[in-house]
């Protein structure tokens, strides 16, 4: 999961009290009792053998028990993830069509994530073509150097508040707030008042609360702030995301126009921070990477390449959901069935990496950035290219002698089936002063 979606859903039946019954949720379903729980501490720190295991056992398209034992295919295979991303028609995103939705209770963890709601991420047909192509015509008048720029200022100013300890925890100092930053600043939100920053930590709470925090509270402050930076744009345009939104000949209601900037600052933060979090530590631990000012800088690129083949940030995401019976992978897909798409297995799949040999430099084909019509839309991947490339390049600048605080062994990966990141990453570094 992209840890895209917010906690503003909807479920479809909202049965209350209707606790989760695995054996009810198999009733009537086409997934073997052999399904694979899409969870557990395996998955955490080597999601790649997890993978293998379950191509060897069950091919390309493997059964597996999402939170609470709720059936749904992991697609694994290269061309059959293509094959789904690419046929909306009969794959399609309103997850209102799900089978499952009786058997799902209203507290499910991952409600947040499959519970419909009235953004770009669950349209389909002409409407998300509408919805997604104001997104696109607003982010392709994103100035890519100005950008480079800000994400510059951005992460000089968040060094600096730590540049003279000597020691750093990248993740929370480093790898989420950048993007965050620069995502809402793109959006036209002033940069470093109160305001912006109270916005970006409850962005942050509401997609990844830690404990003591409450996501839904957070959630409704980001809505109210978003709902006023609306109001102000419409009366005042800027040369800004949200005003490109609002006056594109679309006609988006204000509603829409609130929906979707939370859905592009959300879609925006947790892949970007992971991506610069992941590629951070492939340059720390890996002898490849000579990490020197010059060398560091000319393996950046690489480095972020190889990371989007081998670590993908949305590993895995939900999803889509079967229009009607249809096969897969020599698979019986029922109609409203879920359908997670397994980006990490499929970049992984060694039909198209045959030699084992998983060389993916300058290589761009691998589906970490989805396909399709409800791909990570253009230009999108070009700009969080611009905000981690930055991000990553003025770290290894700044801090020329960064090493990890701890044995590369010791980091840990977080918890989750859908994101790729690490829960901390601690670094070292002579100190300096500003
Ligand atoms: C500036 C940074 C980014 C922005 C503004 C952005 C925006 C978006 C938006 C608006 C969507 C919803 C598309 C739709 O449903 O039509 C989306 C989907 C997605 N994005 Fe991004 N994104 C960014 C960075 C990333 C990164 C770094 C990754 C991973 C490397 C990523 C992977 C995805 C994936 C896997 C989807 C789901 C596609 C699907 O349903 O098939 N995004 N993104």
């Amino acid at each position: 999961m992209t840890d895209h979606a917010t906690s503003s859903v909807t479920h479809p039946s909202a049965p209350s009290g209707s606790g989760h019954n695995a054996g009810a949720a198999y009733a009537g379903c086409p997934v073997s009792p052999e399904a694979v729980p899409l969870s557990g501490i395996a998955y955490q720190q080597s999601p790649a053998v997890v993978y293998q295991e379950m191509r060897r056992l069950h091919g390309p398209v493997a059964p597996v028990l999402l939170d609470g034992g709720i059936p749904a295919w992991l697609v694994l295979g290269y061309p059959e993830l293509s094959y789904v991303t690419a046929h909306d028609d009969l794959f399609a995103r309103d997850s209102r069509r799900w089978n499952q939705w009786e058997n799902i209770p209203a507290d499910w963890p991952l409600l947040p994530f499959v519970g419909y709601q009235p953004s770009v991420l669950f349209t389909e047909g002409a409407e998300h073509q509408r919805r997604s192509g104001v997104i696109s015509a607003a982010l392709e008048e994103v100035d890519q150097f100005e950008l480079g720029v800000n994400c510059r200022r951005i992460a000089d100013e968040l060094i600096d508040g730590f540049v003279g300890s000597g020691e750093a925890e990248l993740m929370s100092a480093y790898a989420h707030p950048v993007p965050m930053r620069a995502a809402v600043e793109m959006c036209g939100m002033a940069a470093g008042n109160t305001d912006t920053d109270d916005l970006v930590s409850d962005l942050r709470t509401s997609l990844d609360a830690s404990e003591g925090e409450d996501p839904v509270a957070a959630y409704v402050r980001v809505q109210e702030r978003i709902q006023r930076l609306v109001k102000d744009k419409r009366a005042q345009p800027g040369p800004d995301v949200a005003s490109r939104m609002l006056t594109n000949s679309a006609g988006l209601t204000d509603d829409e126009v609130v929906q979707d900037l939370i859905s592009v600052i959300a879609a925006a933060q947790q892949p970007t921070a992971n991506w610069i979090c992941n590629t951070l530590r492939l340059l720390l631990t890996d002898d490849r990477f000579a990490l020197n000012v010059s060398g560091g800088r000319v393996s950046v690129g690489q480095a972020l390449n190889e990371v989007l083949w081998m670590d993908t940030p949305t590993q895995n995401f939900i999803g889509r959901w079967a229009v009607r019976d249809t096969q897969l992978g020599g698979r019986r897909i029922k109609a409203g069935d879920c359908v997670v798409l397994g980006l990490a297995a499929a970049n992984t799949d060694p039909q198209i990496w045959p030699q084992g040999d998983l060389g993916a430099e300058g290589n761009g084909a691998h589906l970490s950035f989805s396909n399709g019509e409800h791909r990570c839309p253009y230009p999108a991947p070009l700009l969080a290219d611009v905000i981690a490339r930055t991000a990553v390049e003025t770290l290894l600048e700044r801090l020329p002698d960064v090493v990890l605080a701890i044995e590369a062994e010791e980091l840990v990966w977080r918890p989750s089936v859908w994101m790729r990141g690490l829960t901390s990453l601690p670094v070292e570094f002579t100190p300096s002063v500003q």
